[in-house]
């Protein structure tokens, strides 16, 4: 992404306060927050399993609304990228920051986009291996490997750390666009805030 970016980058004379129109595609915003809001929802609902006890109806539903939620991610993840693929519009920060953020925010980004497409495509093969596809709402998930317990065990514990490194990924990229907002006072947040709270 920031490579567009760095290309649209402004001009020595385009310093002046940020135009309000300067934001993403309101497709893009919707979609950049209803990500959030699943993502809430994924880890509330695998924290909250811990509360209920072993093979209680309720600890298992909270598993089941992890899993389908986790799902609606990766769906959301791909329309975005693919979104993305066919408006590749980003607006330019005014005041223009650093090279170095530049290319600390692309790194950032691209490994956010690598994080929401691998992590429930693990989730996934995991169920796969186990042979447990079934999702609330009488939904089922088609398997994408053979049953092999071993293997589940193995694909699980890494989509479990992937999952739990995601709470810093996620953690430091909000601090990042809050630095820009309250510290260095640009118009990085505002570019990605609908246009009614943007002013
Ligand atoms: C972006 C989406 C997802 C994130 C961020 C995520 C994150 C997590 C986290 C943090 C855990 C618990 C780790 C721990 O106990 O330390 C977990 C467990 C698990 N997740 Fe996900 N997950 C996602 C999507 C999915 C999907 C799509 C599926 C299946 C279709 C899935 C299946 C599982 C399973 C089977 C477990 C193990 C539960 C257990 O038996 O303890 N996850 N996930
Ligand atoms: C309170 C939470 C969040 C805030 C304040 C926030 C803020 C922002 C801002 C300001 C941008 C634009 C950055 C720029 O163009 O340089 C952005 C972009 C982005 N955000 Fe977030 N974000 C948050 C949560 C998330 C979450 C949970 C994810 C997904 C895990 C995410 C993924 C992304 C990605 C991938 C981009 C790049 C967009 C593109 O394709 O250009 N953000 N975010």
């Amino acid at each position: 992404m920031m490579d567009t970016l760095a290309k649209r980058r402004p001009g020595p004379t385009a310093s002046a306060a940020p135009a309000c129109g300067d934001q993403y595609q309101s497709a893009v915003i919707f979609m950049h927050w209803l990500t959030l809001l699943l993502l809430i929802a994924v880890y509330a609902f695998i924290e909250l399993k811990g509360f209920f006890p072993k093979n209680s109806p309720t600890r298992d539903a909270m598993q089941a609304w992890h899993e389908l939620t986790g799902i609606t991610v990766f769906g959301v993840v791909l329309a975005r990228l693919l979104l993305r693929r066919l408006y590749n519009q980003t607006p330019t920060i005014v005041p223009e920051p650093p090279h170095w953020q530049y290319a600390m925010a692309k790194t950032m980004h691209v490994t956010l986009y690598a994080f929401l497409v691998i992590t429930p495509i693990l989730g996934w093969l995991t169920l796969s291996a186990k042979g447990e596809l079934d999702l609330p709402l009488g939904l089922h998930l088609m398997p994408l490997i053979s049953p092999d317990k071993a293997l589940g065990r193995n694909l699980q514990e890494i989509h479990e750390t992937i999952g739990n490194i995601g709470y810093y990924l996620i953690g430091l990229h909000a601090l990042a666009a809050l630095f820009h907002h309250y510290w260095v006072r640009d118009n990085t947040l505002r570019r990605m805030l609908p246009s009614r709270w943007s002013m």
